[in-house]
């Protein structure tokens, strides 16, 4: 369990990863859109993930039943309130959801920008009335192409003071960081923070890629830094956060099993740690279960989890001012 004296920060969490089965349901029937079911019942066991999945692409195709019900830009609103929703009820105090509005606009060529104004309206009056504190990551899914990239970022630029960071997501062994050198350039003239989905899927060298090409200034996952002696110390030495998710490696066969997280030997190289869900109506869970993983299976001391709770809000992409108010 996560220390209730102490705040609690996720970082790294898909709010399109994140849509209940119950709302993937009753937007199918809203909209007479056909799943491959005929009751929620059924419809569960296809979105939530019980065990391990082939590999990354094979877990990432659980996440499109959700966004193939985003019919509208009332959907997407729906889904991004819910969202806060779900945050409050898992005790979380700030959030940073992230999101890839091409996803979203997929299945039903939305206008990517109202996708995004949607989501960020939803997010917000969830934040009003939940009182959880949120900001919204912005996600280029490398999955889909450069040009799909390039248009998605245009979108995310339009909108650029409601993202705070730019985040790289998706098929990283097929896209490599290294094609999107000029995506985040623009990024970061935009005044974006970083954060990168590296060494998932692909070894060390992803991670070294997305800090010294893209300026990721926090890593999703980084399970293949273990590797990389040199690579841990310069996290380490550099506060390059590493967002680690233990379930949803578990699910997308990053690791054999949670028991095997190097999450551990991150923190005894004293690498900033944080822990996160990433998609957790995908993987059925929520942050107070990725703590007991971190302490039952894993092993961590509860001195480390609070550390670990801390560490979240020092990677937090906040003001010193606002980190204070939190604290
Ligand atoms: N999108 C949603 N979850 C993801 C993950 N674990 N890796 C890459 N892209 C994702
Ligand atoms: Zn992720």
């Amino acid at each position: 369990m996560y220390n209730p004296e102490l705040p609690l920060v996720e970082l790294h969490r898909h709010l399109d990863g994140n849509i209940r089965p119950q709302t993937i349901w009753e937007l199918a029937q809203q909209h007479n859109i056909a799943l491959p079911v005929h009751s929620l019942d059924e419809l569960i066991p296809l979105t939530q993930i019980q065990t391990q999945t082939a590999d990354l692409l094979a877990f990432l195709a659980r996440l499109d039943y959700g966004v193939s019900v985003l019919a509208d830009t009332d959907a997407c609103y729906r889904v991004a309130y819910e969202n806060m929703q779900d945050a409050k009820n898992q005790g979380l105090d700030y959030v940073e959801l992230r999101f890839s509005p091409f996803y979203m606009a997929r299945a039903f060529k939305l206008n990517l920008q109202a996708v995004i104004e949607a989501v960020y309206a939803g997010v917000k009056a969830g934040e009003h009335d939940t009182g959880v504190k949120v900001q919204l990551i912005g996600i280029l899914s490398r999955t889909f192409g450069l040009q799909k990239c390039q248009v998605e970022l245009d979108a995310l630029l339009a909108c650029r003071d409601k993202i705070i960071a730019l985040d790289l997501a998706g098929d990283e062994l097929g896209f490599p960081a290294t094609l999107f050198e000029s995506h985040f350039k623009l990024a970061r003239d935009a005044g974006w923070h970083i954060s990168v989905h590296a060494g998932e899927a692909d070894g060390p060298q992803s991670i070294w890629d997305a800090i010294n090409l893209l300026g990721a200034e926090r890593i999703g996952h980084g399970v293949a830094a273990i590797h990389d002696q040199p690579l841990m110390q310069y996290m380490a030495q550099h506060k390059i956060a590493i967002e680690a998710c233990p379930t949803s490696n578990y699910h997308t066969a990053t690791v054999t099993d949670t028991a095997n997280h190097p999450l551990k030997i991150f923190v005894e190289q004293g690498m900033c740690v944080t822990l996160s869900t990433d998609d957790p109506a995908v993987s059925n869970i929520d942050l107070a279960h990725e703590y007991n993983v971190a302490k039952q299976t894993i092993g961590l001391s509860d001195k480390q989890l609070n550390q670990i709770q801390l560490n979240a809000l020092d990677a937090a992409f906040l003001s010193e001012n606002e980190k204070t108010v939190l604290r």
